[in-house]
């Protein structure tokens, strides 16, 4: 059946690509704290306790970063298996297929366009705190996504936002991710600085009731939250960048995840110790908690600093999409155009300035919580793929060598991993699956229409 054709390992990709490989295992690790750390943890921590979960919202947290790691083992080992440009579309392209390979490369385009325009529109949120404070007001038409009944059309500085993000990934990789390097740091600050003051505030009575919606408030709280892991995945996309990837790929994917699970389980204890969670219904609640306990400087450099680092994540996911959409093209399921490398920046130019119309586009227009909802429904989906995948891995390449990464305890870790990606899923709106499974079908359509045709498996170059 040509839908399931492979596409053969190349055991030489890595050494034979036209990228320039200049990444090591520190730029990984920040690459990935860059993609991670962002608008999850700054905005929808606030809704999520709110609304889902309560001062649990921490456990939330461990429940949707153990979904990630078993996620994040298997893709360590493809990663450290397959160093290829692409991640788990390629992955999955060579163990399960073309078809299933091009719904894995589609679900992560839409992964990240809508990660992506929830970042901006979260970094929007931020930006119109701070300047509100300081007096300064946006007609209310261009502040926010739209909604005809408040008046809002358009949240016009998302938009401009990721243009100008776009724009800076084209200029080359290493020059962005040295800018991201300093931005990193940044953002450790403010978290540190935050829960530096923000301990002595705590008081231990707001953490009663602790769970005020039980045990689903915890599991959709965690479906919810999950999206602040996201970005992980971008580490493995630089694989074709990384020196030696067999070693720094897994360091950089499972480094980064465990520095964020424990910064946000720490910053949600602190932030619901401080403010009653029902409180906590806005778009700044990390500032807003500085404000509430009277520290209004702490307040306007926590703003700042989101501001200056949601830009960071930004950066990484711009840089990891065009990178996939590079080699999805390349293997001729999309668009040969979108393959083309700039010959002066050698980046894959075309693939990120389509990536920045798009997304720029919906985050202007559509409200974060369903952006983030959807985001998360397309990424479980893709890591329960992955999961399986492992398991097929393995039975068609074999056990992994010592120098490559292996997830213990396949295939019971994998199917756990996939499971619990699924158990998250179920746990989302109707209307966040209904707009999933249009997804999907259009997805088939394109593949029918056109990749099937165009790929190079078919003859076509
Ligand atoms: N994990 C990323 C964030 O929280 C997507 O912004």
């Amino acid at each position: 059946m040509s839908y399931f054709r492979k596409k053969p390992i190349d055991p030489n990709a890595h050494q034979n690509s036209v990228l320039k490989k200049e990444l090591g295992a520190m730029d990984l690790i920040l690459l990935g704290i860059g993609a991670i750390v962002g608008t999850g943890i700054f905005v929808i921590t606030g809704t999520a306790a709110a609304e889902t979960a309560g001062p649990a919202l921490s456990l939330s947290f461990i429940m949707a970063g153990f979904a990630c790691v078993l996620s994040a083992l298997c893709f360590a080992e493809f990663a450290s298996r397959m160093p290829i440009s692409g991640g788990a579309y390629s992955y999955a392209y060579s163990t399960f297929g073309e078809l299933i390979g091009w719904i894995t490369g589609w679900l992560m385009i839409c992964e990240y366009t809508l990660a992506n325009a929830s970042v901006a529109s979260g970094w929007s949120g931020y930006v119109h705190g701070l300047l509100n404070g300081l007096g300064i007001h946006f007609p209310k038409a261009l502040t926010a996504s739209y909604n005809a009944e408040n008046g809002t059309y358009i949240d016009i500085l998302a938009v401009l936002v990721m243009f100008v993000v776009a724009y800076l990934v084209t200029q080359g990789a290493k020059k962005v991710l040295r800018l991201n390097n300093v931005m990193v740091v940044v953002k450790f600050a403010i978290i540190f600085l935050f829960i530096i003051v923000g301990v002595f505030y705590v008081k231990p009575a707001n953490w009663t009731p602790f769970a005020p919606m039980g045990f689903s408030g915890i599991t959709t709280g965690a479906a919810i939250v999950f999206f602040a892991f996201l970005g992980f995945d971008a580490v493995s996309m630089a694989a074709e960048e990384v020196k030696k990837p067999q070693r720094d790929l897994p360091i950089g994917i499972i480094g980064s995840l465990s520095i964020a699970t424990v910064l946000y389980v720490v910053v949600t204890l602190i932030l619901t110790g401080i403010v009653p969670f029902a409180e906590l219904n806005v778009k700044d609640p990390v500032a807003y908690a500085m404000r509430f306990i009277g520290q209004n400087q702490v307040s306007g450099i926590i703003s700042i600093g989101a501001i200056v680092t949601l830009i960071t994540v930004l950066i990484a996911m711009i840089y990891g999409e065009a990178r996939m959409i590079f080699a999805i093209s390349r293997d001729g399921l999309l668009p040969k155009k979108l393959s083309k490398v700039n010959p002066k920046t050698q980046t894959p130019s075309n693939a990120t300035f389509v990536v920045g119309a798009v997304a720029g586009i919906l985050s202007g227009v559509v409200p974060l919580e369903r952006l983030a909802q959807l985001t998360n429904i397309v990424t479980l989906m893709l890591f329960s793929i992955i999961c399986i995948g492992v398991i097929l891995l393995r039975r068609d390449m074999g056990q992994p060598s010592k120098d490559e990464f292996r997830v213990p305890l396949v295939p019971f870790l994998p199917i756990l991993g996939a499971a619990v990606s699924i158990y998250l899923m179920l746990q989302l709106s109707a209307t966040t699956w209904q707009i999933f499974i249009l997804w999907l079908a259009i997805g088939l359509l394109v593949y029918a229409y056109y990749g099937y045709k165009h790929s190079h498996l078919n003859g076509k170059k």
